[in-house]
């Protein structure tokens, strides 16, 4: 019953839509062999040893501490989604630190810590495999490097790149010295080559957004594609002639799928820079915005959809697109579905990228920013419908006092709102879906038995607040404390507040810094960044560096001058807009909108309609009586399998959740030691079948831990 079972493995996943495994699923090893389950996306697990006549028996099995920071240490929270390869899980963990774990016991069998000090420039959501014969690779990134170690002993694998590492910022167009590439979302693997995708800053001067693709022997790069097109290259016309030289952004942050068949790579990409105000990038800005299908092997161009044209809201597709087969009429089609942040899905001939359902190129509001050319449509599908809300009205703004209801309903007549697709404006623009959705990187899931397509959505309005950057931020006079202030409100405001307080425990309170944390912890935050901060390197001089150090510390007396140099090549007013990723809230810190918050819908593929939607999360506070749960922000997404079952967890309220599949009805939940913030999977070993999902850090425990869930009799 040992042997290995490779071949007969893919066999029965391939079938997983036909037959029924039940009496198989002893003689299935593993199953999760990379992000989101396999190289689709699809988060399907082909496992129906755990189903809804026995969920009430599943419960926690093994749970693995990570290790890597120290007791006192502020808790982080891995956005792993765990692979699982011959027996082995592996994970890394929120400070990037590779764990290799025995799947079925949970015992460590190595681990290999990237970063000694200070804490990591991005969210790692996991690790690629790769291997040939017994040369087996662990390939993921750390920092702004691209590392390969030894699947079996966790050594680097000083061979590949320089000394085992690949630098990520060489090679795209900007001095690797000053800018910070970093990658949230794992490669790919096709064959020799892991492409990858990029984080970058989303403020002027960004670097853009290459897609990269490197041997996985040598860490030699093997292709490049242009995501700013360069003279002669295709969608080089949707810019203005010298934009490849300076824009940033477009890049693929969210991930990719690949179709190993077909020899294609699917990528979802990210909005151009800077996100709110483009006249420095007048025209459609290809690849900005598209499902960009590429040659695997040579990074050739294929296809492209453009989901939003001349990005100026934030709606980076933040999903890796998921690969479906659908069987229709007799007829096979092989899709790529595309959920978005403002709240559509579409779903695309894989060969052609033609959509499979009528879109109309609808008129749009123009933009009244000086200099601005909002593009005058966008892309909206006949079908399916939204999956979250796309327009509000008074009616929508909740009432929890009268003098609350009042502040909201001012403000709501007071901005800009024409519905979805309003420009930012001076008066304020109101944003829904907005900058987190709609959809977010955990993406959806797709049941091949069912064809339905599991979503969850964000419903959290943002007011965008633009305004002319020099003029707001312009110092009072030249000293490091008031250039500091202005630099902070011009670069940091819109998260922690132009008053310091943030909104915890989403964006930290930096009040107070001085007598809390060392500044040399603060200054590797603001270099590296860290969760949803993007690091700042590159973005900022050192200059605008001591002078936000000088203001959160509060040196008043370095009265010295400080030249206002910035990286940014925008000439003319640059806007900035100092509200981003903040709910829209009333003036008591209650969101503006009422709920549903976050709901997980089932898309039927087949016919385009929706099957069931419910709110995921709760909160208590804002709950009212008998009211269905309010829903709760989240960004992971769910995972699907033959069970019967949808598995979902992710929000505040630390909850795991297993719902029927066909009806969205809740069978299970557990509480978690802490929030998640990551997808869950599952696999099996010796016939018995795991959940698995990265469990944040506790007071105890900052580094966190992987939890496993399994049937206990
Ligand atoms: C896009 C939103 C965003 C922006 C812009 C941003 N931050 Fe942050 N910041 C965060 C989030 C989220 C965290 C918490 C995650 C973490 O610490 O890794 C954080 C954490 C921090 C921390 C650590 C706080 C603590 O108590 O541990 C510091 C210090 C900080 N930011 C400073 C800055 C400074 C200075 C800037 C501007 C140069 C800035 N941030 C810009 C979102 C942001």
């Amino acid at each position: 019953m040992a042997f290995k079972l490779k071949a007969v493995k893919s066999l029965l996943i391939l079938s997983a839509g036909v037959l029924s495994l039940g009496s198989c699923m002893k003689y299935l090893e593993s199953g999760w062999e990379s992000y989101k389950g396999d190289e689709k996306s699809t988060s399907y697990a082909a496992f129906d040893q755990i189903n809804l006549s026995n969920i009430q028996n599943l419960d926690k099995d093994w749970t693995f501490q990570m290790h890597d920071l120290e007791e006192g240490d502020e808790p982080v929270s891995s956005q792993a989604n765990p692979i699982i390869i011959e027996g082995i899980l592996y994970a890394n963990s929120g400070k990037q630190t590779v764990y290799a774990i025995n799947a079925e016991t949970g015992k460590e069998l190595w681990s290999f810590k990237a970063l000694e000090e200070g804490m990591p420039s991005a969210a790692s959501r996991g690790v690629s495999y790769w291997a040939e014969g017994e040369d087996k690779r662990i390939l993921y990134s750390a920092g702004n490097s691209l590392i390969a170690i030894n699947a079996k002993t966790g050594k680097i694998i000083t061979s590949f790149g320089k000394e085992g590492r690949v630098n990520l910022n060489e090679g795209v167009r900007d001095d690797p010295e000053k800018i910070s590439v970093t990658l949230t979302t794992p490669g790919r693997i096709f064959k020799d080559l892991i492409i990858i995708g990029s984080r970058l800053p989303d403020f002027y001067g960004s670097p853009p957004g290459y897609i990269r693709a490197y041997n996985c022997k040598t860490g030699k790069l093997v292709w490049t594609f242009h995501t700013i097109p360069h003279p002669g290259e295709p969608g080089y016309e949707t810019w203005p002639p010298d934009a490849y030289k300076y824009a940033g952004g477009a890049n693929c942050w969210a991930g990719m799928s690949i179709d190993m068949q077909r020899g294609m790579v699917f990528l979802a990409l990210g909005s151009p820079t800077f996100d709110y105000y483009g006249a420095d990038r007048k025209g459609e800005n290809l690849f900005g915005n598209c499902v960009l299908a590429l040659d695997a092997s040579t990074g050739q161009y294929k296809w492209h959809f453009q989901a939003v044209h001349h990005d100026i809201w934030d709606y980076d597709l933040p999903a890796p697109p998921t690969l479906v087969t659908l069987k229709k009429d007799g007829k096979t089609i092989d899709a790529v579905t595309q959920t978005t942040k403002h709240g559509f899905v579409f779903v695309l001939d894989r060969e052609t990228g033609e959509s499979l359902y009528p879109i109309e190129e609808r008129k749009v509001p123009v933009s009244n920013l000086p200099g601005e050319e909002a593009w005058p449509t966008q892309p909206f599908p006949l079908a399916p419908k939204a999956f979250v809300k796309q327009f509000m009205t008074e009616d929508d703004l909740n009432h929890f006092s009268d003098e609350d209801h009042k502040a909201i309903l001012e403000k709501f007549r007071s901005v800009r709102y024409e519905g979805l697709f309003t420009p930012p404006d001076l008066k304020g623009t109101l944003s829904l879906p907005a900058t987190r959705g709609g959809a977010n990187w955990g993406g959806s899931a797709y049941d091949p038995q069912t064809n339905y397509l599991y979503i969850r959505g964000n419903n959290l309005p943002e007011i965008q607040t633009i305004v002319d950057a020099d003029k707001f931020f312009t110092a009072r006079n030249n000293s490091v404390y008031e250039l500091g202030r202005v630099k902070y409100a011009e670069h940091c405001g819109a998260c922690h507040g132009t008053d310091l307080k943030g909104v915890p425990p989403t964006f930290p309170s930096l009040v107070d810094l001085k007598s809390r944390k060392p500044e040399k912890e603060v200054l590797e935050k603001i270099r590296m960044g860290g969760g949803q901060m993007s690091g700042f390197k590159g973005i900022i001089t050192e200059a605008e560096e001591r002078a936000i150090m000088a203001y959160l510390y509060e040196k008043k007396d370095q009265g010295i001058e400080v030249p206002q140099e910035t990286h940014s090549t925008v000439s003319g007013t640059r806007y900035a807009n100092v509200t981003a990723y903040r709910t829209w809230s009333d003036p008591s810190g209650n969101p503006a909108m009422k709920g549903p918050y976050n709901t997980l819908s089932a898309l039927n593929l087949l016919t385009g309609e929706y099957e069931w939607q419910i709110p995921i999360g709760n909160d208590e506070k804002l709950q009212i009586d008998g009211a269905e749960n309010t829903g709760l922000l989240a960004r992971s997404g769910p995972m699907v399998t033959s069970g019967g079952l949808v598995f979902i967890s992710g929000a505040a309220d630390k909850k795991i959740w297993a719902f029927d599949k066909l009806t969205g009805q809740l069978v299970w939940e557990r509480e978690l030691p802490a929030a998640n913030n990551a997808n869950v999977c599952s696999y099996s070993i010796k016939g018995k079948q795991y959940i698995a999902l990265s469990v944040g850090g506790t007071k105890e425990n900052p580094s966190g831990s992987i939890m496993t869930f399994a049937l206990q009799k």
